[in-house]
């Protein structure tokens, strides 16, 4: 592989959409920020320079960074963030993926405005598993808010109450024509008849997952969080924030008499933070370029289709779409599931509440102020970051090694709320010996209602193994679980109302984050970290901190 390098500037930037003009942070004055294209096995440098006031860190979503937990990105777990006038340069090696991935900023809710593709090619010369595609388009989904999106959490912290919801969904930055004052806002896919493109789908989103279509059009599913999957058709995309997909359109033979909307709008189902409306694109057919300029373009206005969605809360389109996900498990390609376990973990996660912390009466359920957890434990960041503290052997006051491996209050989903909601605080992480091979099982509490929640794992891929509704069982449910190809990715939904398990090897030293990829549940404490000790040979060990690694 190749070196590749790239400089972001951290500086604000005056941007209007929905008739609103407004101040946010960017990444070279670009949003969405640039896009990251490298191969598999290259080295990237990427230096980040904060020209602005808040507090900056950058993670690299679904990177797996072997050995090199330093440049992941999460701020105060893996690093202190770059202060105003700072910089850092986050250096990794992309070893073993090629695909979709994505990067966004990693504290507060800065990655509102901070993100981008990461586009992996394969090695040169090696093709992809499926037809080659004539050109390849990333589509990025995100949300805009009028507001500012530091001012709109830390009000909602303050009050115990949910944030405002955004104010639209983009595709690449843009609302589109069914907001008001939009219609100029509308990213257009220009395509030819007869051709097949790829689209790299990232949810960039903050608080929602997105169903996304096509109208008139098939999407061949062909890869998902950079692992490449059976491929099979589907008029209907499910992405979770976090999650990426890759799809190949085939375009239609001749040229149609139309317009068609590409639309994506949320599944969401429980508490979410959600508003109801759709961001549309369109997919304009243009005449192949080849034929002569005297062949005249249809006059009459052209036909718009719009694509049908699943409602808002289609658990069972959900279920349906995620069982259809598995791994190539090809002979060049193979699904590595650990076939044995040594240590078994049941995480409840869901939302709960904590004590109302001023005079006021809180805005959370019943006068409390809403938070979440895993194991009754909402998760509290450090004031350093907690891959310092290990590393150098100083983790005393700053995290305590006794995750629970189960829930603190024992869990029984009955559908009726429990009595007790209330989350205990800590900065609790869970100790794992150099590849331990874990299983892991995600159950929805489903305190607050039912609710399914994207849970992603920094530093892994994992398989997932087995989903349900309602309680995991541990003596029967592990007799259905799927040890042949299951599908492997960096962000899963557990089902509203139920539970999904997942298995990883802990082969990569360091201290690695798992949280809810919904911003306002990471925020409310949905979050815990895996220290994930050294092994006993030299590429078994995290490298030591860089020299310009940043100071809180
Ligand atoms: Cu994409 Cu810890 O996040």
């Amino acid at each position: 592989g190749i070196t590749r390098h790239y400089k972001f500037n951290i500086e604000l930037k005056n941007v209007t959409r929905l008739c609103h003009t407004k101040s946010i942070v960017s990444v070279n004055g670009q949003f969405p920020g640039p896009r990251i294209v490298a191969r598999e096995g290259d080295r990237l440098l990427i230096k980040v320079v904060n020209h602005v006031k808040n507090n900056i860190s950058i993670h690299w979503h679904g990177i797996r960074q072997l050995q090199t937990g330093w440049a992941d990105g999460p701020a105060y777990v893996t690093q202190c963030p770059i202060q105003t006038g700072q910089s850092y340069v986050y250096n990794y090696s992309i070893t073993g993926q090629r695909g979709t991935l994505f990067w966004h900023a990693h504290i507060s809710w800065i990655r509102a405005t901070i993100y981008g593709p990461i586009v992996i090619l394969p090695k040169r010369g090696v093709p992809y598993p499926f037809t080659k595609p004539y050109k390849e388009v990333p589509i990025i989904f995100g949300e805009w808010f009028n507001a500012d999106p530091e001012a709109v959490i830390s009000q909602a912290l303050q009050t115990g109450g949910g944030p405002n919801v955004s104010d639209a969904y983009t595709i690449n930055g843009l609302p589109g024509p069914l907001y008001n004052c939009s219609a100029k806002d509308t990213f257009k896919l220009k395509v030819e008849p007869g051709k097949t493109y790829l689209l790299r789908l990232i949810n960039a989103a903050m608080n929602d997952e997105l169903f996304f279509s096509i109208a008139n059009h098939t999407l061949k599913v062909v890869e998902a969080d950079a692992i490449y999957v059976k491929p099979f058709d589907t008029d209907t995309i499910l992405i979770a924030p976090g999650q990426t997909t890759n799809v190949l359109l085939k375009t239609k033979p001749h040229f149609p008499n139309a317009t068609f909307f590409m639309t994506a709008r949320p599944y969401a189902t429980g508490l979410g933070t959600f508003d109801n409306s759709t961001v549309a694109a369109i997919l304009e057919y243009e005449f192949p370029s080849k034929l002569s300029p005297h062949s005249t373009l249809p006059m009459k206005k052209l036909q718009l289709f719009k694509p049908i969605l699943p409602a808002l809360n289609d658990t069972s389109f959900a279920t349906k779409f995620s069982n259809k996900l598995r791994s190539l498990a090809s002979t060049q390609f193979p699904a590595n599931v650990p076939q044995k376990v040594d240590k078994r973990f049941f995480f409840t996660i869901g939302l709960g509440t904590s004590p109302c912390t001023h005079n006021q009466t809180c805005q959370g359920p019943n006068g409390t102020m809403f938070a979440a957890s895993v194991n009754n434990i909402s998760f509290a960041l450090p004031r350093t970051a907690l891959l310092q503290a290990h590393f150098s052997g100083q983790s005393n006051g700053v995290y305590s090694p006794k995750f629970p491996t189960s829930p603190l209050i024992p869990f029984n989903y009955t559908g009726a709320p429990p009595n007790n909601t209330m989350v205990t605080n800590g900065t609790k992480v869970a100790v794992l010996p150099f590849n331990t091979s874990v299983e892991l099982v995600l159950q929805d509490t489903s305190i607050l209602g039912a609710e399914s929640h994207p849970l992603h794992l920094h530093g892994f891929n994992f398989f997932v193994v087995g989903q349900g509704f309602g309680n995991f069982d541990p003596n029967k449910d592990p007799a259905n679980f799927n040890l042949v190809d299951p599908v492997e990715r960096n962000t899963v939904g557990v089902p509203s109302g139920g539970w999904v398990a997942i298995r990883f090897l802990a082969d990569n030293p360091g201290v690695w984050f798992m949280h809810c990829h919904l911003e306002v549940h990471t925020s409310w404490g949905l979050r815990m970290a895996w220290v994930v000790l050294d092994g006993k040979l030299p590429n078994q060990k995290l490298l030591p901190p860089p020299a310009d690694l940043p100071k809180c």
